[in-house]
């Protein structure tokens, strides 16, 4: 079959954080996407205080954006317990929200999911004693397998996960040690060693580490707004990731029937 190679540029950023006088900095930020980028990914914490208002500001600038947007929501989205509404308004203004959820875009699988945090490696925290701590561990477990299904249904050959949540120490270091455990969780990792993708883009860690691996090679980019600002200040607050896409080409035109 003829096919047809592509790059398709991916913008990841994650933490806007998007408040009630965010719009100057949302539309150079965007202005900026829509000049380099043909996706983008929004890593959650897109709205400060999970509020309707700011999903609206957010939604506005969105629809003027005339590229493909997908996105997690992140902890800062459920701040105000209204993130029913949030999805909503970000849905209606065509930003592809994914809660365990799969989409092919140009050609791109992205796999999504916020995430939870519970720590890294041997200080993991397990679900042991009280409810409450089960119920803590419970729920990173539980996100993990929302990643793991999305995963588990993409068939594309490029495959980019999105988090809110690190599922490595690596992008979180820089950060105070002591709240290593409340920025990520090893346990969004294990679906990563089943289900393998070229790029996993998370945020929540704004004063971490932009790069890292998991244990099975694949880079780990921490795309935080704060981070990006921070240790790449001449240069937009995103990362771009450039994909080869193999697309099946056109099929000829039908040649018309002799009469
Ligand atoms: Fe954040
Ligand atoms: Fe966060």
């Amino acid at each position: 079959m003829a096919t047809r190679n592509d790059i398709v540029r991916v913008a990841a950023v994650g933490d806007i954080h998007v408040s009630r006088s965010a719009q100057p900095r949302l539309q150079n930020l965007f202005a900026q996407v829509a000049e380099r980028a043909d996706v983008l990914v929004l890593c959650g914490d897109l709205c400060d205080y999970g509020l309707p208002e700011e999903a609206h500001i957010l939604a506005k600038e969105i629809s003027n954006l005339k590229i493909p947007v997908v996105g997690v929501l992140g902890n800062h989205d459920f701040e105000s317990g209204q993130t029913e509404e949030v999805t909503k308004i970000l849905c209606a203004a065509g930003i592809q929200m994914l809660d365990g959820d799969a989409v092919e875009i140009k050609g791109i699988g992205f796999a999504g999911a916020k995430g939870f945090a519970g720590g890294f490696g041997r200080g993991a925290l397990g679900p042991w004693g009280e409810e409450i701590i089960k119920s803590f561990v419970h729920e990173a477990v539980n996100e993990a397998l929302k990643l793991e299904s999305a995963l588990a249904r993409l068939r594309t050959e490029q495959k980019i996960a999105v988090l809110h949540y690190s599922p490595i120490q690596a992008t979180v270091e820089r950060e105070p040690v002591e709240i290593f455990p409340f920025l990520g969780s090893s346990r969004l990792e294990d679906p990563l060693m089943h289900y393998p993708v070229q790029y996993v883009v998370h945020g929540h860690a704004h004063h971490g580490t932009p790069e890292g691996k998991t244990a099975n090679g694949i880079p780990v980019y921490n795309v935080a707004m704060p981070l990006m600002l921070e240790i790449f200040p001449d240069q937009p607050p995103f990362r771009l990731l450039e994909i080869p896409v193999t697309h099946p080409a056109p099929s000829e035109p039908a040649m018309a029937a002799n009469r």
